[in-house]
């Protein structure tokens, strides 16, 4: 029996009725049997600062970096910030890139996004990946979920309802799924 993999979900937008939340969610509920997904909140982390560093991560961050080294795998939700990744997402990130201990190094990591426009995060995650390279992360490269015109495909509660992206939603864990069992077997 294969083993169970436990997953991490980060969210790069704080907004109550997220796209991105929505698409984390959908995530979860749409996941492979065999796997699990929490998902680790940003809003607490505070913003990056070399001097604070020095006496120690703070509390929130510490969290965050364990809860990302034990994890199988990490999948990120990113909106599309001035053809950009969103600052949250930055400033998580550069706190847990910090040594000692990346843990995003060799990690399996799996991007996803949605915006309202018609490029619904290429741009974004195109930025996303680079940095996913300097850290060593294990990407997975495609399929890609990219959700544009979003505000014709969730709820008014945020809850994804377009079935064609659920469906593609459902390969891309399957193809996560795999990449991760190919990496740690
Ligand atoms: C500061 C800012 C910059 C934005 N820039 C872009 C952009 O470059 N491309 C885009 O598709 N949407 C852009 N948007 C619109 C976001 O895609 C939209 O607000 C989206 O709902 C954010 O994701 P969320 O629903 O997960 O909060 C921008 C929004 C903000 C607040």
């Amino acid at each position: 029996m294969s083993k169970h993999l436990h997953l991490v979900g980060l969210v790069g937008s704080l907004r109550s009725r997220s796209y991105n939340l929505g698409l984390m969610e959908a995530a979860r509920e749409l996941l492979p049997p065999g796997l699990d997904l929490e998902s680790l909140p940003l809003g607490m982390i505070p913003p990056y600062n070399e001097d604070i560093r020095a006496g120690g991560f703070p509390e929130p961050v510490a969290e965050l970096r364990q809860k990302i080294g034990a994890a199988d795998g990490v999948l990120i939700a990113t909106p599309e910030y001035n053809y950009s990744y969103s600052g949250i997402l930055k400033n998580a990130i550069d706190w847990v890139s910090r040594p000692p201990d990346q843990p995003f190094l060799d990690k399996p990591v799996a991007i996803m996004g949605a915006s309202p426009t018609l490029f619904g995060t290429v741009r974004a995650q195109m930025h996303l990946r680079q940095v996913f390279i300097y850290l060593d992360a294990k990407l997975l490269q495609r399929p890609e979920i990219i959700v544009p015109d979003a505000a014709h495909k969730f709820d008014a509660a945020g809850h994804l309802t377009d079935p064609t992206t659920r469906d593609l939603l459902k390969t891309w864990l399957l193809a996560f799924e795999q990449w991760i069992r190919r990496l740690t077997p």
